[in-house]
């Protein structure tokens, strides 16, 4: 963990910096690819993410959603301390870039997850997945994150090739308040009628779901959402 950061900001400085010094063969040319060197020991060179189930893969989500996220670390909203630190003092143009370069990348899911859990667990992430749970307030995840699970331009993020690990962390941030999104925060409301074992069968669910023909999001406003998201503009 300590030598992949201490490797990562080495590289960031060298790809992020003004050259101080004349361009020498040594430094790594200014290509998107190589901007993004930093981020590659921890999302993979083609943020596909790496073996660590923590890493969250970024390729071919909304260039949009990638983008708010790297402004939510960067602005303190969202916390990972080597992510806080690395995009510190980023402006917001450089921020985009890495959001895009992420966004159109397209390298294989990952193998989907074996569960590890119970079928009466399983079958209970696919009925809160699938369909909600209306009495308890909680919408179907496929009505904002599409039935495919591969997410909505530009705000809404696809929801395959990440680690069960990873997805209940991501719901608990939201349920203790120490992950926020702009105003409405649906993922707030929506993780706040979530429990524990909620959240448990969810992410056994969604990580073990085979990847989708085609894993691009869909289009702006290709259907409606149940409720207004502030990251979502109609
Ligand atoms: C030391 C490892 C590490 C490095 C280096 C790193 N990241 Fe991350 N990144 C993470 C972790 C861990 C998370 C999830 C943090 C959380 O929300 O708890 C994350 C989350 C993200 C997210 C949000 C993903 C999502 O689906 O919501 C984006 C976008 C991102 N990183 C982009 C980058 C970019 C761009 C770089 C290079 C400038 C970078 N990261 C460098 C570890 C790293
Ligand atoms: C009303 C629309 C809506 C519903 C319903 C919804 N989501 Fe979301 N979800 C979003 C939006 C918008 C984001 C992006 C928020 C942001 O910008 O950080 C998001 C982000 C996420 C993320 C973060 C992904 C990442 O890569 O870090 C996870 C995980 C997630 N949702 C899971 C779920 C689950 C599980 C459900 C069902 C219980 C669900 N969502 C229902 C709109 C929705």
């Amino acid at each position: 963990m300590f030598a992949s950061t201490a490797l990562g900001l080495l590289v960031f400085t060298t790809a992020f910096s003004k050259p101080t010094l004349a361009q020498t063969q040594d430094q790594a040319p200014d290509t998107p690819a190589a901007r993004v060197l930093a981020c590659a020991p921890c999302h993979g060179a083609q943020g596909q993410g790496t073996s660590d189930p923590y890493f969250p893969r970024l390729a071919g989500k909304p260039a949009g959603y990638l983008f708010n996220q790297l402004i939510a670390f960067r602005d303190g909203r969202r916390r990972y301390p080597p992510m806080n630190y690395l995009l510190e003092f980023q402006p917001d143009d450089s921020l985009k870039h890495m959001a895009e370069y992420f966004a159109e990348q397209r390298p294989p899911l990952p193998e989907q997850g074996v569960p590890t859990v119970s079928k009466e667990v399983l079958a209970h992430g696919e009925t809160l997945v699938t369909q909600g749970a209306a009495d308890r307030g909680i919408p179907a995840c496929s009505s904002c994150h599409g039935v495919h699970f591969t997410g909505m331009d530009p705000g809404i993020p696809g929801l395959l090739g990440l680690r069960a690990k990873y997805i209940s962390a991501q719901l608990g941030a939201w349920r203790y308040g120490t992950r926020t999104a702009n105003a409405p925060d649906c993922m707030q409301l929506v993780a706040g009628h979530l429990t524990e074992e909620d959240v448990n069968a969810i992410a056994a669910y969604l990580s073990s779901r085979p990847a989708p023909q085609d894993p691009s999001p869909a289009k702006k406003g290709s259907y409606a959402l149940p409720f207004a998201c502030g990251s979502q503009p109609n």
